[in-house]
Order: C-alpha cells, then sequence, then structure tokens
C-alpha cells in the first residue's frame, strides 16, 4: 500500500555517497526531502540534480535535508557526481543513495511498473520533523521537477504546521494567508494580531503571521 499524508515514513539503512544512511537517524530533528530520480548518466536527471545542489543553502536555511535516490551503485554516483559538477556549475553537496538492491525504491513505491519496470520515477517525499509524511509528488522520466516549488512549498508547510493558516493559491513566502475554517472569528481577534480581511465568512485573508 502506498504511503500516505500523515504516514511515518519507512525506516531504513541504505549504502550512499555519504557512507550507510539510516534514515530516521539520518533525518534528525530536521525536516527531510527524499526524492528519487530514474537513472544516472541521464539528461534531465543531471539538470535536477545541479539544482538541488545550486539550491542547498536555501534548504539549510529552513532545517530541511536532502537526500536524492537511483538504482545505481556508489562508484557509478561518484562518477556522475563529476559530470553534474562539470555541465551544471554546482558540486554534488547532499547524499545520494544507492539503491541497487531497490530496497529503498521498493519500501516507497517509487518503481511504478507500467511506466517502467526497473527505474523509479521521479518521486519527492517531504518529511516532517516528526517523520510524518507532509507532501509527495510523482513525476514520470520524461518531466523534470521544478525544485523552486518544492523550496515553495517547504515554506507553506512550514508555516502551516506553526499557524492555523492555509496557503492560497501561487502563495509565496511573503504574502498573505487564509485563517482556516476551524478557527471562529472570535479565535481570529486574538491569534492573528495584524488583523483579517473577511471577504467572505469562510474566506478570511490575514498577512503572514511568521513575518
Ligand atoms: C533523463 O533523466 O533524462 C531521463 C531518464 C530516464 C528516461 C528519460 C529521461
Amino acid at each position: 500500500m502506498a504511503i500516505q499524508l500523515g504516514d511515518t515514513v519507512p525506516d531504513f539503512v541504505q549504502e550512499s555517497t555519504a557512507g550507510p544512511v539510516k534514515f530516521h537517524d539520518w533525518l534528525g530533528n530536521s525536516w527531510g526531502i527524499l526524492f528519487s530520480h530514474p537513472k544516472n548518466f541521464t539528461p534531465v536527471c543531471t539538470t535536477e540534480l545541479g539544482a538541488v545542489a545550486k539550491l542547498k543553502p536555501e534548504f539549510d536555511k529552513r532545517n530541511v535535508k536532502v537526500i536524492g535516490l537511483s538504482c545505481d551503485a556508489v562508484v557509478d554516483h561518484e562518477k556522475w557526481a563529476k559530470d553534474i559538477e562539470e555541465t551544471q556549475g554546482a558540486k554534488l553537496n547532499f547524499p545520494l543513495i544507492a539503491d541497487a538492491d531497490r530496497k529503498v525504491s521498493n519500501l516507497y513505491g517509487m518503481i511504478h511498473p507500467n511506466a517502467d519496470n526497473t527505474m523509479t520515477v521521479r518521486s519527492v517525499f517531504i518529511v516532517g520533523p516528526d517523520k510524518k509524511l507532509k507532501l509527495t509528488l510523482t513525476y514520470p522520466a520524461s518531466t523534470g521537477r521544478n525544485f523552486d516549488e518544492v523550496l515553495r512549498v517547504v515554506d507553506s508547510l512550514q508555516l502551516t504546521a506553526g499557524y492555523k493558516v492555509a496557503t492560497p493559491v501561487n502563495w509565496k513566502n511573503g504574502q498573505d494567508c487564509i485563517i482556516v475554517p476551524a478557527v471562529t472569528d472570535a479565535e481570529a481577534d486574538k491569534a492573528f494580531p495584524k488583523g483579517y480581511k473577511k471577504i467572505k465568512p469562510y474566506l478570511r485573508v490575514t498577512p503572514q503571521p511568521n513575518l
């Protein structure tokens, strides 16, 4: 059965470019992003890993650890890392899991047999400090992901974990938020000292509360 939002994500031990990773211990108290890509030495994956390496300082600022995965051996990851640095101008600065035996891929349902029997699809699992799954994305091999979007959803997940707000369509960090419907107006008056605009009884807009 697929891992669902709110589930504790499966723990595992697997080889990586940073040595053996025991996933839950490796996460510690951080947020985490585990993402798979189909195969080493492939063009779209090369661009994705370069993009994640460039965004690493942004993930660090947000207390998010990133870890990639493909079903290739560590020795191949290390060779490919040189190509990534050469072609994308970014050194691989996060671990890559070497899931040659497909242990983690199968545990997390990253192989979708009707898309491809052997290669992992482009999965993203965002995990909270409580080890619970907060968000998943699944893209096919042919479509590279937008990691700026991954960073944007991290901002939303972290904000909404701490305040009774939700983020509206196309929201970006710094923009107004929605007060969740479960909060009464009387509660909102106390909880949102910057005030709020009541457009409809169910649509109340407030400045981002953590700024
Ligand atoms: C790529 O990363 O370019 C790729 C990998 C597998 C299938 C198609 C494209």
